[in-house]
């Protein structure tokens, strides 16, 4: 049986044009005007936009003596939802190693998943077993490392240990992903803070001020071009992180930047409220930052020194943030946002002029897509592409209510924000999983596993460069040299 998405203004990340999109099986098989299929999509007034991928997500993680609220079931539907098809989840191996923990991540998701989704793996030491478990995991198609410079005693790994595993990226032609804070000096300030007597949820923030950030990002950065390695950093929220993206790329190294849409639209006077509980549901790291770094970020996403916009969706309860009452430290760090981010990004960006609709696709769906090489098979509206196709509806809006959101946790931290624009329609793989107009059901079992093969281009550029550039002895005429000595 085949589909047409019927009447649409198709926006892609180089240009709109109305067609009408026919579908035969999992793919697209052809874009043009006056298609016809078994089954008509309306997307009568509609824009008809590639599905949204979410490259970070923690979807039931183990985390901070807990473990995500959020489930494989209920995150990919309420991302289905949201019109988002893909979500790229972080494997956090514990004492079972690498292979085990993908095996547990990998098993939860073929059971679970509405949605297609991919894999990122954890770094969180250096050994001799982690150096060939790399391989054995990028030849399971992850072909992304993600490494904490925060949560000491925990996730955190040393520059020497970010070295070894940034140099084994380089020779997989795997990219290193690093969560940027300067985890030692967030330790000593906890531990300031806590002694004063400041234990409350806005104490996070305190222990955790940009220039942390910044710091960890551009010794990341410096990291990465020392190897010769690409380098991505995740969560990207404040002025002087995007400020050491963006003095790289001047200089020619290849790093791209994440905010997510909770640092687009949310400040620390969240972190000022009354309520602990309203607090506490806010704290994630990087925290929430004060307005005037909101306007770096979009400005960032506009001029191309920011590329992606994530979630970092990372659930939990309000029971289960109250670990944390009288002890910040002990508050799971996590904010949600993997249902709103479309929603959010259109009504806050595209229609304040911050971004251009080509622009939000760029950043929801194909620079991603582009980053994790599964391009075009995702993050394209192109014939043999993956049906994975949101019919984006601008004219149906809705508030934000944790009461009505298809997420498993009790609030959602844009209660009350209004959205312009929500999914009419999202298909995956051209199968239906999302539909405004009546009841949809999660479809566990129905998303699979995409595999991302290696990089090779940006790898070669960087060796080739760093080659003919490398130091190299001066090679002396003996009879210049002294003699006699
Ligand atoms: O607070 C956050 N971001 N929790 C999830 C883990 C991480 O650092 O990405
Ligand atoms: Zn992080
Ligand atoms: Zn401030
Ligand atoms: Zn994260």
């Amino acid at each position: 049986m085949s589909k047409v998405i019927k009447g649409g203004t198709i926006v892609a990340a180089d240009r709109s044009y109305e067609a009408d999109i026919l579908i035969e099986g999992d793919t697209i098989a052809a874009i043009g005007p006056g298609l016809k299929g078994d089954e008509v999509i309306d997307a009568e007034g509609a824009y008809v936009i590639p599905g949204g991928i979410d490259p970070h997500t923690h979807l039931q993680m183990p985390f901070m003596g807990t473990e995500t609220a959020e489930t494989w079931e209920s995150g990919t539907f309420a991302a289905a939802s949201g019109g988002t098809t893909m979500v790229v989840d972080f494997v956090i191996p514990g004492d079972e190693g690498m292979i085990a923990a993908l095996d547990t991540w990998e098993e939860r998701a073929a059971r679970q998943a509405s949605i297609d989704y991919g894999f990122h793996m954890a770094v969180t030491g250096w050994s001799q077993q982690i150096f060939q478990d790399m391989g054995t995991v990028v030849g399971r198609g992850v072909n992304t490392f993600k490494h904490f410079m925060a949560y000491k005693g925990a996730l955190m790994v040393n520059d020497d240990e970010m070295h070894a595993s940034f140099t084994r990226c380089a020779e997989l032609g795997a990219l290193p992903l690093v969560h940027a804070e300067n985890g030692d000096l967030i330790a000593s300030l906890q531990q300031k803070f806590m002694a004063e007597g400041n234990s409350g949820p806005e104490a996070h923030a305190y222990s955790r001020p940009p220039e942390v950030e910044g710091e960890a990002t551009n010794r990341a950065i410096v990291i990465a071009d020392a190897v010769g390695v690409p380098v991505y950093i995740v969560h990207t929220s404040s002025e002087e992180a995007h400020e050491a993206i963006r003095r790289a790329r001047q200089k020619g190294i290849r790093v791209w930047g994440e905010p997510l849409v909770q640092h687009l639209l949310l400040d620390e006077s969240e972190y000022a409220n009354p309520n602990w509980d309203h607090a506490a549901q806010r704290v994630m790291s990087p925290p929430f930052r004060d307005k005037k770094h909101q306007d770096s970020l979009w400005a960032g996403l506009a001029a191309g020194s920011l590329h992606v916009v994530a979630t970092d969706h990372c659930a939990f309860t309000t029971e289960q943030k109250r670990m944390g009452m009288g002890d910040f430290t002990k508050i799971p760090n996590g904010t949600g946002g993997l249902e709103d981010r479309l929603s959010l990004l259109w009504t806050y960006g595209v229609e304040k002029g911050r971004l251009t609709p080509n622009e939000f696709v760029a950043v929801t769906s194909t620079n991603i897509a582009q980053i994790l090489n599964v391009y075009p098979r995702k993050g394209a509206l192109i014939p043999g592409a993956d049906a994975d196709i949101v019919v984006w509806d601008p004219k149906a809006g809705k508030t934000i209510k944790a009461a009505t959101q298809k997420s498993a946790i009790d609030y959602n931290v844009f209660e009350g924000f209004e959205v312009s624009a929500t999914a009419r329609y999202t298909l995956s793989r051209g199968a239906l999983v999302w539909d405004s107009t009546s009841q949809s059901q999660p479809q566990p079992g129905r998303g699979a596993h995409v595999g991302r093969p290696t990089y090779q281009a940006v790898g070669r550029a960087l060796s080739t460069w760093k080659e003919l550039v490398a130091p190299r002895p001066v090679l002396r005429d003996p009879k210049m040299m002294p003699i006699g000595v």
